[in-house]
């Protein structure tokens, strides 16, 4: 793995940081990844059937209860070390932004204040109607098996069906949250990519902006991605044991 030195060096003198993750960030905390070999959701599941509207349209019980499924997972999930470390540094910055792919609430859990959401919460559902009436995410049942179709609920405000609030394939982002990451990204010192395929559009185009804005850019992932070029150091491990390390070099280096 290069040496956290040049990244730590660059985090201890930036005045605006992006922390920008993906799915392995969560993975420690024992939240399944999308494109992992073999664990990976999508070498599992078939996103046609349970994450795009059309499959929501065709069975909305089916999807559902899988959102449901990895909604009780995620809540069951505890923030690991790469979670603490991303909040650390924004106590640390205050000028750091924190924009996620991440449909679970474990940055939040962990003491960040108010990550970007590109693809939505599992802890948002909202109604199909335009008005997108928001719904409460009462307690997920205690485990709907993973194939377990589940109704949706109603919207108590206008009858319609209640749907995952997360973004699903073919579907816009958050028009807000797109804005705020390109431009937190356009502006900043550092930009940390964590435990991120960087296959996905437009998110992927996100750490593109940022290299070209002239950012010091630092990817955090066990394995390589087609974010290597553009990185100005790659650091090859988990979220949970580089993150902690960075921040120990950025701001409590050895021997002051
Ligand atoms: N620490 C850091 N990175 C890890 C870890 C870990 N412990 N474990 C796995 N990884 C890396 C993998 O090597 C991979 O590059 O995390 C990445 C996970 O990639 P994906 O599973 O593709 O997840 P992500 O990049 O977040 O997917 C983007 O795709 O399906 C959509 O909406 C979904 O938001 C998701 C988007």
């Amino acid at each position: 793995m290069d040496s956290v030195l040049p990244a730590a060096e660059a985090l201890g003198r930036a005045r605006r940081v992006v922390v920008f993750t993906g799915a392995g960030i969560s993975a420690e905390s024992g939240v399944p990844t999308f494109r992992d070999d073999l664990t990976g959701l999508w070498a599992r599941f078939d996103a046609e059937r349970l994450a795009t509207p059309e499959a929501f349209h065709a069975d909305p019980d089916l999807v559902w209860g899988w959102y449901e499924w990895r909604r009780a997972r995620a809540a069951r999930a505890r923030p690991n070390p790469g979670h603490l470390a991303v909040a650390a540094i924004e106590a640390r910055v205050s000028g750091t932004v924190v924009v996620t792919q991440n449909v679970d609430d474990l940055h939040e859990r962990a003491g960040s204040r108010a990550p970007v959401h590109l693809h939505g919460s599992l802890f948002a559902p909202r109604c199909v109607s335009a008005a997108a009436h928001p719904a409460a995410s009462g307690e997920p049942d205690a485990e709907p098996g993973e194939g377990r179709r589940v109704p949706p609920p109603r919207c108590v405000h206008c009858g319609a069906l209640v749907r995952p609030g997360v973004v699903w394939f073919g579907e816009a982002l958050p028009e807000a949250a797109l804005a705020e990451a390109v431009e937190a990204a356009a502006g900043c010192d550092v930009f940390l990519s964590v435990g991120t395929s960087g296959v996905v559009y437009p998110a992927a185009e996100i750490p593109r902006v940022a290299a070209r804005a002239g950012a010091f850019v630092v990817q955090v992932n066990p394995a390589p991605t087609p974010l290597d070029p553009v990185c100005d150091v790659n650091l090859r491990g988990t979220a949970a044991q580089v993150l902690p390390q960075l921040v120990a070099a950025a701001w409590d280096p050895p021997g002051g």
